[in-house]
C-alpha cells in the first residue's frame, strides 16, 4: 500500500517507516522537521538501502496533503505529526490546539474529498487518566485530560469517531499508546530529544553518558512495591509494528465506516527503580541518579491490558526491558560518537 506517515521523521514515526518497508509497503513520509532533524532520513536509508519518498512540509496545508493523495495515489495515512510535550502544551495551548486538532480536521476533510479511506491516529494512555483499577482495557473509562497535550488526543479520538459515525467513508483505528522507548537496533534512529529530556529514557541515557549531572526520581514513597511509579515500557520497534497491523486491518475491513481504539503496550507493569536497575545489569554502566520529590500531575501506575490488539490485530510485543534498555543505550553511544 501507498501510505502517507506525516511526522514520519519523528521517534515512532522514523521505526514505523523501516517495519513499512520490510512489510512491503511504500511508505511516503510528509514532515516540517519542526521536532526532527534531516538526519534521521540518512539514517532510514543506511537501515533500508534504498531512499524513502519524503516531502518537507505542514499538515496544516490542505493543499498540499491534496496534492501527495493524487500524485503518490495514497491509499492510507498513519498521523503521527503532533505536538507531544505536555509541560509545553500548558504553557501554549492555542498551539497545541492548532498542531494536533485543526490538522486532524483538515486532514479528515481532505481525505474524504479525496477518497482516502483508512487513517491510524496515534493516541495516548493518558487519556485513562490515573486508572482505578489495573490493567487498563479499552473500556476502562476515559477521565477528564490534565493537560491540553492530554486533551487534544482524547478530541482528537472524538473527532475521528463522530466522523466515522456520520457516517463517513472513513476507517480509523486509534492507537493508544504507552511508554515508547528503545531504537532500532542498528543504533541510526531514535529518540532525539530537543533540550533537557522531560521523559525518563532519554535522560536516563543522558546522565549515564555523562551528558546530565544526575537523574532525578521523581519520587519513591508511592504506594508501589519499591515506591517509584509503574509504567509499561514498549520497544518503539514492537509498536512501530503495531501501526503496520493497524493500516492493514483497515484495508481488509469491507465496511464504508469502520472506528476502533486499541491498547499498544507490553502487558507487564515495570518501576522507574526496575528500569534503572536493569539498565545498569545489561549494558554494565552506573546511572548516577538521586531521589527528588514527586513530579506533579504524575500518574502512579498505568499498564495495558493487551488481549483485544493480541486478539483482533494478531499483535503482541515480542522485545523485552532488557533489549529495549540496550538499544537505547547503543542508540545514545553512537549519537555522542557522530557528533
Ligand atoms: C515515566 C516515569 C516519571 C523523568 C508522558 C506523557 C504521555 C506520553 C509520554 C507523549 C514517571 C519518571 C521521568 C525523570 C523520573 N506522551 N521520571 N525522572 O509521564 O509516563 O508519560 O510521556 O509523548 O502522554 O504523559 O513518561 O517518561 O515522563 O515518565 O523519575 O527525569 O519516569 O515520574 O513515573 P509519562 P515519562
Amino acid at each position: 500500500m501507498n501510505i502517507l506517515v506525516t511526522g514520519g521523521t519523528g521517534f515512532i514515526g522514523s521505526h514505523t517507516v523501516v517495519k513499512l518497508i520490510e512489510a512491503g509497503h511504500r511508505p511516503i513520509i510528509l514532515d516540517n522537521f519542526s521536532n526532527s532533524a534531516e538526519s534521521v532520513l540518512e539514517g532510514l536509508s543506511d537501515i533500508l538501502g534504498q531512499s524513502v519518498t519524503f516531502f518537507r512540509g505542514d499538515c496544516l496545508d490542505t493543499d498540499l496533503l491534496r496534492r501527495l493523495f493524487r500524485q503518490e495515489h495514497i491509499e492510507g495515512v498513519i498521523h503521527f505529526a503532533a505536538s507531544k510535550a505536555v509541560g509545553e502544551s500548558i504553557q501554549k495551548p492555542l498551539l497545541y490546539y492548532r498542531n494536533n486538532l485543526s490538522v486532524l480536521t483538515g486532514l479528515l476533510e481532505t481525505m474524504l474529498a479525496e477518497g482516502v479511506q483508512n487513517l491510524v491516529f496515534s493516541s495516548s494512555c493518558t487519556v485513562y487518566g490515573e486508572p482505578e483499577a489495573l490493567p487498563v482495557t479499552e473500556q476502562t473509562p476515559v477521565q477528564a485530560a490534565t493537560s491540553p497535550y492530554g486533551n487534544t488526543k482524547q478530541i482528537g479520538e472524538e473527532i475521528i469517531r463522530d466522523t466515522v459515525l456520520a457516517p463517513s467513508p472513513l476507517r480509523a483505528i486509534s492507537l493508544r499508546y504507552f511508554n515508547p522507548i528503545g531504537a532500532h537496533p542498528s543504533g541510526r534512529i531514535g529518540e532525539l530529544p530537543l533540550g533537557i529530556p522531560a521523559n525518563l529514557v532519554p535522560y536516563l541515557t543522558q546522565a549515564a553518558a555523562g551528558l546530565r549531572a544526575a537523574l532525578t526520581v521523581y519520587g519513591n514513597d508511592y504506594d508501589t512495591p519499591d515506591g517509584t511509579c509503574i509504567r509499561d515500557f514498549i520497544h518503539v520497534m514492537d509498536l512501530a509494528a503495531a501501526h503496520v497491523k493497524a493500516v492493514e486491518l483497515l484495508s481488509q475491513r469491507t465496511e464504508q465506516s469502520f472506528y476502533d481504539v486499541f491498547n499498544v503496550g507490553t502487558g507487564r507493569g515495570v518501576s522507574v527503580q526496575q528500569l534503572i536497575d536493569t539498565f545498569e545489569a545489561v549494558n554494565g554502566v552506573k546511572v548516577p541518579h538521586q531521589i527528588g520529590p514527586r513530579r506533579e500531575g504524575d500518574i502512579v501506575a498505568i499498564y495495558a491490558d493487551v488481549q483485544k490488539v493480541n486478539q483482533e490485530m494478531g499483535w503482541q510485543a515480542e522485545k523485552s526491558l532488557s533489549e529495549s534498555l540496550k538499544d537505547a543505550w547503543n542508540w545514545q553511544q553512537q549519537l555522542l560518537a557522530r557528533n
